[in-house]
């Protein structure tokens, strides 16, 4: 357990923006690992930031967390037109992911909002919420696979079906979001090699909301056949950043010596998400190609200063 000085102590750096942006990342994960009302105060108080990478992940970690407390923040940050579109829309997620019925009504009034992204998102979240309400978390779905990567999705997985026919659904733009998320993450719990290049079709599609899902589920797979397919989106002329950003840090995940060299070359890219996209995931693969034993290390690095 933290003590209430050490959860300072790594909050006093993720707030600091002279501190490294990937020393902040670090900083940010220990504090989703720790949890409790102080990590979640350290993590609210970070949304003045100017990086609109880091704001979003705050907002990702809040609900992934899973906390009731932090939904207050997450409304503010919602309500924020002032907050990049991809930090909106990260919390609009969280609160879909807390699962609190309390948010129902906000973001059914920001699935009408003039940012695509932002309306897109809390239509899902609504839809999570309604499936919550209709029992569908209830031991699990019958006939789905599990998710294996532990993480709170915007949709359940879709029953099990074949590939082809997941692919179908996944591609059909004339069904709800909602559904083709649900193909999406059953393709991506199948994890196979031809599931992993039918989700790679994926980034071909109209909505950025979703090509952006695309990206982060490649990167939890990490299998390398969808390594040509993410470059392509990375390097796709007038690509949306959110989309990019999700793309550069799924190579980052999968971390093969070609992703290190595709990361290096937009290291230095204009849009600022995707330039520090790329920092981050070569600094997440340092450490895990490196000899550093833990990389959400801010506990372990303060007592190095000790
Ligand atoms: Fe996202
Ligand atoms: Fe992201």
């Amino acid at each position: 357990m933290a003590s209430e000085q050490e959860v300072a102590a790594v909050g006093k750096i993720l707030v600091n923006p002279k501190q490294d942006l990937t020393t902040r990342f670090r900083a940010l994960f220990t504090l989703r690992n720790v949890g409790g009302p102080e990590a979640i105060e350290w993590i609210s108080q970070t949304f003045v930031d100017d990086s609109a990478l880091l704001k979003h992940e705050l907002a990702y970690c809040l609900g992934q967390m899973q906390d009731e407390r932090a939904i207050p923040t997450l409304e503010t940050v919602l309500k924020d037109t002032t907050q990049e579109p991809m930090v909106r829309h990260e919390a609009g997620e969280a609160l879909g992911a807390i699962g609190n019925l309390e948010v129902l009504d906000i973001l059914k009034e920001y699935s009408e909002d003039p940012v695509i992204e932002v309306a897109e998102t809390c239509q899902l979240a609504v839809r999570r919420l309604e499936w919550l309400t209709s029992g569908g978390d209830q031991n699990g779905e019958e006939g789905t696979d599990g998710n294996p990567y532990c993480s709170v999705d915007p949709a359940p997985p879709a029953q099990r079906k074949t590939v082809p026919e997941l692919r179908t659904q996944l591609l059909d733009e004339s069904l709800p979001l909602f559904e083709r998320y649900r193909a999406m993450f059953a393709l991506r719990n199948l994890g196979t090699e031809e599931a992993v290049l039918a989700l790679g079709d994926g980034l071909q599609c109209s909505s950025a909301l979703f090509r952006h899902e695309i990206g982060y589920v490649l990167g939890q797979i990490q299998h390398p056949a969808s390594i040509p397919q993410l470059q392509a989106a990375l390097e796709l002329d007038g690509e949306n950043a959110m989309v990019r950003h999700e793309c550069a840090e799924a190579l980052g995940s999968i971390g093969k010596e070609e992703c290190m060299k595709i990361l290096e070359r937009y290291r230095k890219d204009t849009e600022r998400v995707v330039k520090e996209s790329c920092e981050v995931a070569l600094d997440m693969l340092e450490y895990e190609n490196g000899t550093q034993f833990q990389y959400a290390d801010g506990l372990l690095r303060l007592q190095g200063e000790q």
